[in-house]
């Protein structure tokens, strides 16, 4: 009881969530979802996605209050996503967190996307041992973060230099006639595909690159090596053999992915891996970094599935983490920033 109740609120893509936690304890995350809008147009429309916030906010805020059986003057503080994201989308949530924060007079924390998506993981396996390796892997960001002290911010090691590792799926899927969003009927299709089939390019992953891009991604290449395979399939006039793509392809992203976060781990002393992010959905790159930590001694933490998605409850595990570390809060005249650092 004496913990802090913390609601939360993200809207800075497509997902309009509103979290509400209390100390580590998630007691609502209700998540409006404008993807359906977006399907047809093979990605994230800015302009759909902030109409849509607009209407779902205030039901959303009300649903999120209800779930949890709490009333707006209960909760200790109000967290945002600030940034990075869409600028219109955020300034629907950043507007709507100002407002209520006015009006019943509590304090408002500015928070960051990325940081959010590493702290939701308290929500499910308690305090984040730091430091930590943080691996962020969404349709907007492809990161590696050093994470020393959540409450003040992470260290970033290395990003991807083209397409975030979300986009790709999303890509691929398209190329293979998968509906939006790609990742989740990527992963099913790959099921029952062979992940050895067709040895894809691993980006940034030669000798040569990893001097300069030791942390670094590229997926865009792999994007191309896959768009290319699938065309001389076609041009001979042969069937495309959609699971053993879908495996093989998802086999490349995954096994760079979790290698350079484990030589993140191993080059920084660091035995705590957390993976977030919607790809941290993906169930072979939860098996593969199960698999190759535990060589080394690495503990994994990959929230569930829902979690790792956009949602409100990671912005309010943030925000819960904030009140607990006595960080001041933002001012209310606070910017949404559409590219924020860490
Ligand atoms: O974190 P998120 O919900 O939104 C962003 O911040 O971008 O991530 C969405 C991305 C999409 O690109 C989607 O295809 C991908 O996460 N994704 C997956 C899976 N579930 C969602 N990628 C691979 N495997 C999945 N099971
Ligand atoms: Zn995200």
């Amino acid at each position: 009881r004496d913990e802090p109740l913390v609601l939360g609120i993200e809207t800075s893509c497509d997902e309009t969530g509103v979290g509400i936690v209390r100390g580590h304890t998630l007691l609502a995350d209700a998540v409006a979802s404008s993807v359906d809008e977006h399907a047809r147009f093979g990605g994230v429309v800015p302009e759909v996605a902030s109409r849509a916030h607009l209407e779902a906010i205030v039901p959303t805020i009300h649903r999120a209050l209800a779930d949890a059986g709490v009333t707006l003057s209960d909760v200790d503080a109000i967290a945002v996503t600030a940034g990075p994201g869409l600028a219109g989308a955020l300034l629907v949530g950043v507007a709507a967190a100002k407002g209520y924060a006015l009006a019943a007079e509590k304090p408002i924390y500015g928070v960051n996307h990325l940081a959010a998506h590493v702290a939701v993981d308290t929500l499910e396996h308690g305090a984040l041992p730091e430091p930590a390796i943080a691996l962020l892997v969404s349709g907007g960001h492809s990161s590696l973060l050093l994470v020393e002290d959540l409450a003040r911010g992470v260290t970033p090691l290395g990003s991807t230099i083209d397409d975030a590792a979300g986009e790709a799926f999303d890509k691929v899927a398209r190329l293979l006639g998968l509906p939006f969003p790609g990742g989740p009927p990527i992963d099913r299709a790959a099921r029952s595909g062979d992940p050895s089939a067709i040895p894809f390019p691993r980006g940034l992953s030669a000798a040569r690159d990893l001097a300069a891009h030791r942390y670094d991604f590229s997926f865009s290449g792999l994007k191309t090596a896959v768009a290319r395979w699938v065309e001389a399939r076609q041009r001979a006039g042969e069937p495309v053999p959609v699971e053993d793509v879908a495996a093989s392809f998802q086999e490349a992203v995954c096994d760079v992915l979790t290698a350079k976060a484990v030589d993140a781990c191993r080059a920084q002393g660091v035995n705590t891996l957390v993976i977030g992010g919607g790809v941290a959905a993906n169930s072979r790159i939860r098996s593969l970094a199960e698999e190759r930590c535990a060589r080394h001694g690495i503990t994994v933490r990959v929230p569930r599935p829902k979690l790792c998605t956009d949602n409100g409850a990671m912005v309010a595990a943030l925000g819960s983490h904030l009140v607990g570390a006595g960080v001041t809060p933002s001012r209310l005249d606070l910017p949404a920033d559409s590219s924020m650092p860490l």
